[in-house]
């Protein structure tokens, strides 16, 4: 039931049937058409051949492997040959459970004994359509690099890139702030990539992470002798940096005394050496970020008023991930298709109550924090769909506690079969008809939920045969 109100498909998307059982034709159409999708029927092998060779288009082909005039298989094999790039969702008979699952290891998305579950097969091709909708923003959005990597579709992402675009081809230093794991590095690097000092180097520099006594010479480099134990000179961070840009990373960590000689740098852009006797010019584009809020950073005297507005030149705020939720479903698919990739791994589908669970968890950790949970989930998931169990253990209690604050799935399924037994009179097959499950499944739900006296009723089932 969950599928039922979770997926809808975009009418934009195409779905090919093919069968020669008319009857099964019409209940799988309907019951896409009603699910949103558009469907294109047909009754043999040669006509979706004939179709698919006049360029005709498809999203997805369900194909049932027993057709009259070909070998329902051996169509399977052509259509992964020409045509990889289409899912194909096989439709099969009893006897032909072990060819099904010989096609599912051939690269089949999935396949349905007869008689099909039909609320299990409307599931599975809104899934599958939802995920190739996805698929092809996250195509378009990395496609030329056009967003530098920044997935995203909400507004603030949006307003993010625009910003990002705005000032990449300029030498404006800009301050980039946001919690921990928002992005801010991605940032960085993309206004890097995206001006004229793209090619040349990018270097960054994590104030936080180097003790106080290293700090200045890491920045500044130094010449043989100039303190004990340099025995050999080295150029600093201002240098290596030259003609490209310096990310100066949790810069509200940087000390009071090189929060002055930083902004010496930044006025000046010219550089000495610890035991140096010269001056560099440098040309180097600054780019700086701290986690913490800009009113934050400027409370008491830790950190220098001065800087903090020769930093923020220009400023991009990251919004944490639980204020852009938007993008969830896109940024799971995009780190899904590279988690798989690295850890071998075939995940399909993410089970709506993991979507739930990621919709109304805090992320403190914001995107790294997404990325670490599914790379533990795809690595403990061994089959196509992501379910709660599959997510590290503290998530996993997060998801069971956080479940009481939901709607629950139950509630939802309640409502549903409640409204089709209004709409259909009592009468139960009617009903399971507009529920798309079977007459059974209805007597079920209504023992269940209690909804009315579990009496036998005559009418036939809903599933395909
Ligand atoms: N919009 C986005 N699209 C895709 N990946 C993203 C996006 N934002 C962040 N990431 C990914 O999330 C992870 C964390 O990003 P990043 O290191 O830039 O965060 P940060 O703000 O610098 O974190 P910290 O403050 O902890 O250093 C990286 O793997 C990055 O590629
Ligand atoms: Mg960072």
């Amino acid at each position: 039931m969950a599928g039922d109100s979770t997926y809808r498909a975009g009418c934009e998307h195409l779905v090919v049937q093919v069968d020669d059982d008319s009857a099964a034709r019409r209940i799988v159409s309907d019951l896409l058409t009603d699910a949103g999708c558009s469907v294109r029927s047909f009754s043999s092998g040669k006509e979706v051949i004939e179709y698919l060779h006049g360029h005709g288009k498809a999203d997805c082909i369900l194909l049932d492997v027993r057709l009259p005039d070909v070998d329902g298989l051996s169509l399977f094999q052509l259509l992964r040959n020409d045509y990889p790039g289409i899912p194909v969702i096989l439709m099969t008979g009893f006897g032909n459970v072990d060819q099904a699952v010989s096609a599912m290891t051939q690269g089949a998305y999935y396949y349905f004994t007869k008689p099909v579950d039909l609320l299990l097969l409307r599931r599975t091709v809104c899934e599958l359509l939802e995920k190739i909708r996805l698929q092809r923003q996250i195509f378009e959005m990395t496609k030329a690099r056009a967003n530098f990597g920044l997935i995203g579709q909400s507004n603030a992402i949006r307003e993010t890139i625009r910003r990002v675009k705005l000032v990449a081809d300029l030498q404006t230093t800009v301050l980039i702030t946001g919690e921990t794991g928002t992005g801010k590095e991605l940032v960085a690097r993309a206004i890097h990539e995206g001006g004229r000092r793209c090619g040349q180097p990018f270097i960054a520099f994590n104030c936080a992470a180097i003790p106080d006594t290293l700090l200045e010479s890491e920045l500044f480099g130094y010449e043989k002798g100039a303190f004990t134990g340099a025995g050999h000179s080295k150029p600093g961070k201002f240098e290596l940096a030259d003609r490209g840009t310096l990310f100066l990373d949790e810069i509200g960590d940087l000390p009071s005394a090189l929060q002055a000689k930083l902004l010496r740098v930044l006025e000046d852009r010219e550089v000495e050496r610890l035991g140096g006797v010269h001056m560099k010019k440098v040309d180097v584009r600054f780019l700086a970020a701290t986690h913490h809020s800009p009113s934050d950073l400027l409370t008491g005297d830790r950190f220098r008023q001065d800087l903090y507005y020769r930093l923020a030149s220009f400023e991009i705020r990251l919004p944490p991930l639980r204020e852009r939720v938007d993008d969830l479903p896109l940024l799971v698919f995009h780190f899904l298709g590279e988690l798989n990739r690295t850890c071998r791994r075939t995940v399909q589908v993410v089970n709506p109550a993991v979507m739930d669970f990621f919709t109304n968890y805090p992320w403190p950790g914001n995107i790294r924090e997404l990325r670490n949970m599914l790379e533990t989930a795809v690595i403990c998931c061994p089959g196509r769909e992501m379910q709660l169990e599959h997510l590290p253990g503290p998530a996993r209690s997060a998801a069971v506690c956080n479940r009481a604050d939901l709607p629950a799935l139950s509630q939802l399924e309640r409502e549903a079969v409640t409204r089709a037994l209004e709409q259909a009179k009592g009468n139960r097959t009617v009903a399971a008809r507009l529920l798309g499950i079977s007459r059974n499944q209805v007597r079920y739900r209504i023992k269940k939920y209690g909804l009315a006296e579990d009496s036998e009723e005559s009418g036939s089932g809903v599933h395909t045969s």
